[in-house]
C-alpha cells in the first residue's frame, strides 16, 4: 500500500492503495465515481475511458501510480450540469440504448473535439474505433459528434 495524491475533476484526493491498482478501481471503489464503467479490463472496449491531461485514456489499464499529479477528468467532471456540447448533442440524438458504453463514448468524443473542432468522418472513425458498443449505436454516435462540433 502507498498514499497517492490525485487531481480528479479539479479536486485533490488522497487514496491509500497498492501502486498497481488500476485508476478505474480507484475511481469506482475509493472515490465513488461510478460513471466510469468496467467492460473488458484489457484496454479493448473503451467503457472505462477518462481524460488524462485532456487525452482519452483507458483507466482499466492505467496504474494509479502513473497519474499522480496529473489532471484526471471523469464523466462526472466533464461539465457542471451535464451541459457539455457532447452531452447536449447526445441527448438531442437520443444516442444511448442500454447506456453501458456511453460514458466512455462521450469522453472519447469530447477529447476528439477538444483537439479537432471539425472532425471528418475518418477522424471520427479513428478517434472512436476503440470504443465498442454492444447495442450498435455507432450511427447515432457519429451524428451526435457532428452536432456537438456545431455547438
Ligand atoms: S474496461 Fe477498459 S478498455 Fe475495456
Ligand atoms: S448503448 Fe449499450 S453497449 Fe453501447
Amino acid at each position: 500500500m502507498a498514499s497517492f495524491e490525485l487531481n480528479i475533476n479539479g479536486q485533490q484526493k488522497t487514496v491509500d492503495v497498492d501502486p498497481t491498482t488500476p485508476l478505474l478501481w480507484v475511481l469506482r471503489d475509493h472515490l465513488d465515481l461510478v460513471g466510469t464503467k468496467f467492460g473488458c479490463g484489457i484496454a479493448q472496449c473503451g467503457a472505462c475511458t477518462v481524460h488524462l491531461n485532456g487525452t482519452a485514456v483507458r483507466s482499466c489499464s492505467l496504474p494509479v501510480s502513473a497519474v499522480t499529479g496529473q489532471a484526471v477528468t471523469t464523466i462526472e467532471g466533464l461539465s457542471e450540469k451535464g451541459d457539455h456540447p457532447v452531452q447536449k448533442a447526445w441527448l438531442e440524438a437520443d444516442v444511448p440504448q442500454c447506456g453501458y458504453c456511453q460514458a466512455g463514448q462521450i469522453m472519447s468524443a469530447a477529447a476528439l473535439l477538444d483537439n479537432n473542432a471539425n472532425p471528418s468522418d475518418q477522424d471520427i472513425d479513428a478517434a472512436m474505433s476503440g470504443n465498442l458498443c454492444r447495442c450498435g449505436t455507432y450511427v447515432r454516435i457519429k451524428k451526435a459528434i457532428k452536432t456537438a462540433a456545431q455547438l
